[in-house]
Parts: structure tokens; C-alpha cells; sequence
């Protein structure tokens, strides 16, 4: 009689479940926004805020996604994509255009708060990204970037 450990059983069906899975995909957002709604050509920020939000946010909130092959593996896949769902009902970077004046000042004022406070980039996000951590002086940058915005807005109505 062939005798299976246990622990191979154990292996196999958790290699089972692994492969199962895989056939629950996800549907990642790929479809290309209109570059004209997007934040960046909407406030056209200067090389340092644009290389922050593509490094930090873009992933989420934007178009650009460069996520690690395994983030496209369930069920790794499941949690990318609930937060990249969640985080762009939030804050749509790639349809910013279409948020009233209003809004848009009431984002970049949340906008700042996140990152100030260390809420944004979400940390599991900055255990496969190290290079999105955003350092004191780039928080500093960022913040007098939404100042400055605000102040447009604020300016026109
Ligand atoms: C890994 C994905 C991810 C990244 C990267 C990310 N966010 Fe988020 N963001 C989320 C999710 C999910 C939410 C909604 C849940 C929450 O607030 O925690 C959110 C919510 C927000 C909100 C709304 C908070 C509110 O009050 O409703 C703001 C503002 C925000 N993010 C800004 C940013 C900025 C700025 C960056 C880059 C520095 C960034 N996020 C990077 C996922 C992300």
C-alpha cells in the first residue's frame, strides 16, 4: 500500500486550493483613461510631485500599475484588487477633471492629511514598493504642492 504522509497530503491540497483559486480572477481596472481627465494633465505638477504620485499613488489611485507578477496571483490578486477598487472610489486620479472645484480642493486637502500622517501609501503597499515610502522633506514638497492647488481653487470660485 503507498503510504502518504500526512504532511504531503496537507501540501497537496494546499497546492490544490493554490491552483484552484486561479480560476477566480480578478478584473484590474486596465482600460485606458482619457490622459486629458488625469490629474497629472489637469494640474500639470512640476517634475518632483509628478515622480511622487507615479512612485507612491499611481498604482492605486492612477493609471500607471506596476504591480510585482505575484500581486496578478490569487489570492494575493483579490487584495490587490479590492484596494485599488476602494482606493479609486476615493480618489480617482485618472478621472480628476470630472470632480467639481470643490472636490477637488476637499482631495488635495486629504491628499496631504494621508500622507502626512503616514496613511498613504497603504503599508502593504510599501512592503512590495520600498522605493514609494515618501521621506520627510518629500512630504514637506507635496503638501505645499496641495497647498499651492488649493489656493487656485479657492482663488476661482
Ligand atoms: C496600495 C494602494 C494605495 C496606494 C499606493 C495609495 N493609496 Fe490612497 N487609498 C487606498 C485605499 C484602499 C483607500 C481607501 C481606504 C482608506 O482610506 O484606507 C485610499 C484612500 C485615500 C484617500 C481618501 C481618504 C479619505 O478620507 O477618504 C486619499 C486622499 C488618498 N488615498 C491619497 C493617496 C495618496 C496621496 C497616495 C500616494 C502618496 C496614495 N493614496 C497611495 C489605496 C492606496
Amino acid at each position: 500500500m503507498v503510504r502518504v504522509s500526512l504532511r504531503r497530503l496537507v501540501l497537496l491540497m494546499i497546492l490544490l486550493v493554490v491552483v484552484a483559486i486561479q480560476f477566480f480572477p480578478t478584473s484590474l481596472d486596465r482600460a485606458p483613461a482619457d490622459p486629458f481627465q488625469a490629474l497629472e494633465a489637469s494640474l500639470q505638477p512640476g517634475p518632483e510631485v509628478a515622480g511622487m504620485l507615479r512612485r507612491a499613488c499611481n498604482d492605486c489611485h492612477g493609471i500607471a500599475r506596476e504591480w510585482p507578477w505575484y500581486a496578478s496571483v490569487a489570492p494575493a490578486s483579490w487584495l490587490v484588487a479590492h484596494d485599488v477598487s476602494e482606493a479609486k472610489e476615493r480618489v480617482d486620479f485618472a478621472h480628476w477633471a470630472q470632480y467639481p472645484p470643490h472636490t477637488q480642493a476637499r482631495l488635495l486637502e486629504a491628499m496631504c492629511e494621508e500622507v502626512h500622517q503616514g496613511e498613504m501609501p497603504l503599508k502593504q503597499y510599501l512592503w512590495m514598493h520600498r522605493n514609494a515610502r515618501l521621506s520627510p522633506a518629500e512630504v514637506q514638497l507635496f503638501c505645499a504642492w496641495t497647498d499651492r492647488e488649493r489656493a487656485k481653487l479657492d482663488g476661482g470660485r
